[in-house]
């Protein structure tokens, strides 16, 4: 029987880790072939640790405006043109909003509203020639809601929503979708070291499900936007929260 990702190439960043890690396990396991991209040089391993042939992985540091354009030439040199794009680097710098330093409110935008945008503009320009693209963006119930600490992440993250309703609007036509995916915490390196010890347990029981979200449960809902299922669902920005933002 035929896999629901077989033929489909997906680049993903942050794939040395976390979120983006379980995507690539998630998609590689229903058939695609993945091009994973990571500051971390982890991520030449990464295809070892997939099932199927063909995978790939690319050092850069998307912070750097112009690593996106090299990296979906690559991936269109070494595997092929992309079909789908997932933006899951991403860092969590918190500081009261007093103490926030320019270094790190510039930092937190350079990863992850910039990386995010010019990794989407690189993909958007090939797949909107091809007719075809899913792109998924990783936002935050932080893009939806105030965070103590979070000022930087919080702006970062409503900031990718925002484009990601353009990004869906200008190519809606040409056949790529762009959806943003926005999870409460979830059990990464990145949300353990964000909500450790009290605050993260007075955080849980404050979320209706009582816990905190899996990577894996997480790769359950990018994989149904990236797939040729949700071609009608475009410029969304899913919540998975375990109902917290609905308080
Ligand atoms: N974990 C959570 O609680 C949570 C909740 C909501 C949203 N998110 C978002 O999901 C995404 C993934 O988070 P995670 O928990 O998997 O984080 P993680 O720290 O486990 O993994 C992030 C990956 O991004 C890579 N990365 C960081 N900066 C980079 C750069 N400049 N260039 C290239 N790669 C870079 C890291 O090396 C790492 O492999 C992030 O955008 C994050 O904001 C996470």
């Amino acid at each position: 029987m035929k896999a629901l990702f077989d033929g489909k190439i997906a680049v993903i960043t942050g794939a040395a880790n976390g979120i983006g890690n379980a995507v690539a396990q998630y998609l590689a396991a229903r058939g695609a072939t993945i091009v994973g991209v990571d500051l971390s040089d982890a991520v030449l391993q990464v295809g070892e640790t997939l099932e199927g042939d063909g995978h790939h992985g690319i050092v850069a540091d998307l912070t750097d405006a112009s690593a996106a354009e090299r990296v979906i030439a690559e991936a269109v040199d070494k595997v092929g043109t992309p079909h789908i794009l997932v933006n899951s680097a991403g860092i969590a710098l918190l500081d009261p909003a007093l103490d926030v330093t320019v270094e790190r409110w510039q930092k937190t935008l350079d990863v992850n509203l910039s990386g995010t945008f010019f990794m989407a503009k690189a993909a958007g320009a090939v797949m909107t020639k091809a007719g075809y693209g899913r792109i998924i963006n990783l936002a935050s119930q932080a893009s939806v809601i105030g965070l103590d600490q979070h000022v930087a992440y919080c702006a970062s993250k409503a900031a990718v929503v925002g484009l990601t309703r353009v990004l869906a609007m200008e190519w809606a036509r040409a056949g790529v979708t762009v959806n943003a995916v926005s999870p409460t915490v979830v059990e990464t390196a990145l949300g353990k070291a964000a909500w450790a010890g009290e605050k993260g347990e007075k955080a849980k029981r404050e979320i209706p499900v009582g816990r905190f979200a899996q990577p894996e449960e997480v790769a359950a809902m990018i994989a149904y936007l990236a797939s040729d299922d949700a071609a009608m669902v475009t410029g969304s920005n899913m919540l998975l929260d375990g109902g917290y933002t609905m308080i």
